[in-house]
């Protein structure tokens, strides 16, 4: 029977183990939400549940994580004007600010799509859905994001020229990216560059290996889906149209290497 941990095979209600209602909630990994379940975290109708295998009936039982409701049928998309200073993990050992203080309580869990250097910000998507997740982080799918980037030094065209064809990073050549010199003080330049990657620091690393340093980073575009007026530290939820967009990568062009070249300098 369910939310009693043992199962009726021949009903139909929909049935699911505790850690995949977890897992499938965007909420962690299938062994996070194991250590989480062990560690007392998660409820069952008011009641903790420390097996990770405990059948959950998705209509009648309520779950909970750290006292908050799980709602895995409930699909949400959210866009964060993440301030710097803040990490994109849930909790933090160390009591650092979180995404997640940015939050309402009231939500279901969400978890980011992809990550944000804690002193990076701009745009960042938060889901519970996994698929949509996974669609926008899978590298295959090379979702464009752009970032504008204050840069340490005065980058010369052949700097930026290296970055539009792809530059050696220590886990390999990167692919191109669209960089577009916006301007120049005396101490630095500033640029709007687009990637269709995610590796750790890749626009800090790419800036690295040209001899610069970034100052500052801001995401201003995932797709076609751009931060736009949003205030620092506020979030709104993507229009049904904009997750569709996404989804079908409509804004997607999948250049070949070498294909780049920058564009608009001034
Ligand atoms: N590239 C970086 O270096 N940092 C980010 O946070 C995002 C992209």
């Amino acid at each position: 029977m369910a939310g009693t941990g043992s199962r009726d095979k021949t009903q139909k209600r929909p049935l699911k183990t505790l850690e995949r209602v977890l897992s499938k909630a965007g909420i962690g990994s299938r062994t996070e939400a194991r250590s989480w379940i062990g560690a007392g975290r998660v409820r069952v109708n008011g009641k903790t549940v420390r097996d990770p295998d405990h059948w959950v009936d998705l209509e009648r039982d309520r779950v909970a994580f750290d006292g908050k409701p799980v709602r895995s049928e409930q699909k949400i998309y959210l866009l964060l004007n993440k301030p710097k200073g803040y990490l994109t993990t849930y909790r933090d050992p160390e009591g650092r600010e979180t995404v997640y203080d940015l939050l309402g309580d009231s939500l279901p869990y969400v978890s980011p799509v992809g990550r944000l250097d804690m002193d990076t910000s701009g745009l960042l998507l938060l889901t519970n859905d996994t698929q949509f997740a996974e669609r926008l982080t899978n590298p295959e799918y090379k979702a464009p994001k752009t970032y504008l980037v204050k840069a340490g030094g005065i980058l010369s065209e052949e700097s930026l020229a290296r970055l539009c064809e792809g530059v050696e990073l220590r886990d390999g050549l990167t692919l191109p990216a669209e960089v577009k010199r916006l301007r120049d003080t005396g101490t630095c330049t500033f640029v709007e560059m687009t990637i269709r990657e995610g590796r750790n620091r890749q626009v800090r690393r790419m800036m690295e290996a040209v001899g610069s340093k970034v100052l500052k980073l801001v995401r201003t575009k995932i797709g076609d889906i751009e931060i736009g007026g949003l205030e620092i530290g506020k979030y709104r939820e993507l229009t049904a149209a904009e997750v569709k967009g996404l989804m079908e990568g409509r804004s997607v062009s999948r250049p070949d290497r070498g294909g780049h070249r920058a564009s608009g300098r001034v």
